[in-house]
């Protein structure tokens, strides 16, 4: 089980929305956002039951904001990111660092890849990612659902990026991209890889994820 981060959005500490401003008064405190990863991994618990999975994340940009927001008040240096660390540790999930690659069988699981400025690739088209990319990769952050093969000269054949769209609820858009060109989906994917590539990557929507499971 891989999750692609941005579990928790830890709206706590979003630096865009000053604390000062009227949206601001409206955050939740930090530990509102920590009760409430709990309650999704008692969720996730109890449906994994007894299965013994491998577990990781890829930190996302919104686990990030806890980095960033002790380094500009260093008196709170780990009291943030410590729980934070350990909420995922407690559940089995090691972890990769924003910005890092980790290897699932040779295939790599990053949140977003990052450009030659160690800035985030969000915005940049499949193409752009895959015209880069050296070995199959999976990733996040931009919400959308796709499995894209892209030729390369040699025996390598293609290379294949797949987005995993995101976990939130059917149709659900968080409010900061709300009227922006989007194009979410919701939902997972069960992912088969053998010899260091993705063979196959099925989706399974949210909407199915209920229909099963309830
Ligand atoms: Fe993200």
């Amino acid at each position: 089980v891989v999750s692609i981060g941005d579990f928790l959005t830890l709206d706590s500490l979003n630096s865009h929305i000053s604390n000062e401003s009227l949206l601001g008064k409206s955050k939740s405190p930090f530990w509102r956002d920590m009760e409430s990863g709990k309650e999704a991994w008692g969720e996730f618990e109890r449906g994994i039951g007894s299965h013994n999975a491998k577990r990781h994340i890829t930190f996302g940009n919104h686990e990030r904001r806890a980095w960033y927001h002790e380094d500009a008040n260093p008196e709170v240096q780990n009291l943030l990111t410590g729980p934070l660390v350990c909420l995922f540790e407690d559940h089995g999930f090691t972890h990769s660092d924003y910005g890092e690659y980790w290897f699932l069988g040779g295939v790599g699981f990053i949140h977003a890849p990052l450009n030659k400025l160690a800035k985030t690739m969000g915005g940049e088209t499949r193409n752009n990612i895959l015209n880069r990319m050296v070995f199959d990769l999976v990733r996040g952050h931009d919400h959308n659902e796709y499995t894209q093969p892209l030729s390369k000269f040699g025996p390598i054949g293609h290379v294949t990026l797949v987005g995993l769209g995101c976990a939130l609820p059917h149709g659900h858009i968080e409010s900061y991209a709300q009227h922006a060109l989007n194009g979410w989906s919701w939902g997972v994917k069960e992912l088969i890889i053998q010899g260091g590539r993705i063979t196959d990557a099925a989706w399974v929507s949210m909407l199915e994820l209920e229909r099963r499971y309830g």
